[in-house]
């Protein structure tokens, strides 16, 4: 029997990418799959994209000029990712936590279980991405899910994703609305 995923507090959303490097690895992104869904996140939306360089470049202008811009950049836009928008309470910080320290070695030391400790490459091909904050979230859920529409979904979406008048729909790998 399945728990209903039911929270008391208002749902939190944030943007959760797969890597390249993890995309590349069908083993690798299904083990992810389920660590979200064992974590007991709501998959809103699952989107799978191949970023243009310009793109990329676009998404990571916050970094121009550091040392691993380049990198970055050619890194993101070398492969398929895959894009969710994850909803829960405090979505920020747990999937934050789920993915472990951003550098490998420490991910690997520090955090072992985690998803960067676990299948983290280097600090550049580091598996996953998520936002840092809820401004970044939905700043950065419009830039990969540009037809999403946050402030409706709060409005007409959100209380039933919350009382957890949802299934999982193992065919579209994304969490939606019973209508009895
Ligand atoms: P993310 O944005 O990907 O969720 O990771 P983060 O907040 O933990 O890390 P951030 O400082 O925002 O860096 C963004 C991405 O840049 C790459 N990076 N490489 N070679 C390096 O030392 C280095 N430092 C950062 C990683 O891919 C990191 O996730
Ligand atoms: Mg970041």
């Amino acid at each position: 029997m399945t728990v209903p995923l039911r929270s008391p507090k208002l749902l939190q959303v944030t943007l959760a990418v797969i890597k390249p490097d993890a995309v590349a690895h069908p083993f690798i992104l299904q083990a992810i799959h389920q660590k979200i869904l064992e974590n007991r996140f709501i998959i809103v939306r699952s989107k799978d994209i191949f970023w243009t360089r310009k793109e990329s470049e676009s998404f990571y202008s916050e970094h121009k000029g550091r040392f691993f811009y380049q990198r970055l950049v050619e890194f993101m836009c070398s492969g398929p990712m895959r894009a969710y928008i994850l909803a829960k309470e405090n979505a920020v910080t747990h999937w934050r936590s789920l993915m472990g320290p951003t550098k490998v070695f420490r991910a690997r030391f520090t955090a072992p279980e985690s998803i960067r400790g676990s299948f983290g490459l280097t600090d550049t091909r580091n598996t996953t991405h998520g936002s840092d904050s809820s401004e970044s979230a939905s700043r950065e859920i419009a830039f990969f899910f540009p037809e999403f529409r946050e402030t409706q979904w709060f409005q007409e979406e959100e209380s039933h994703f919350r009382l957890g008048n949802i299934f999982y729909d193992p065919e579209k790998h994304v969490h939606t609305i019973k209508h009895n």
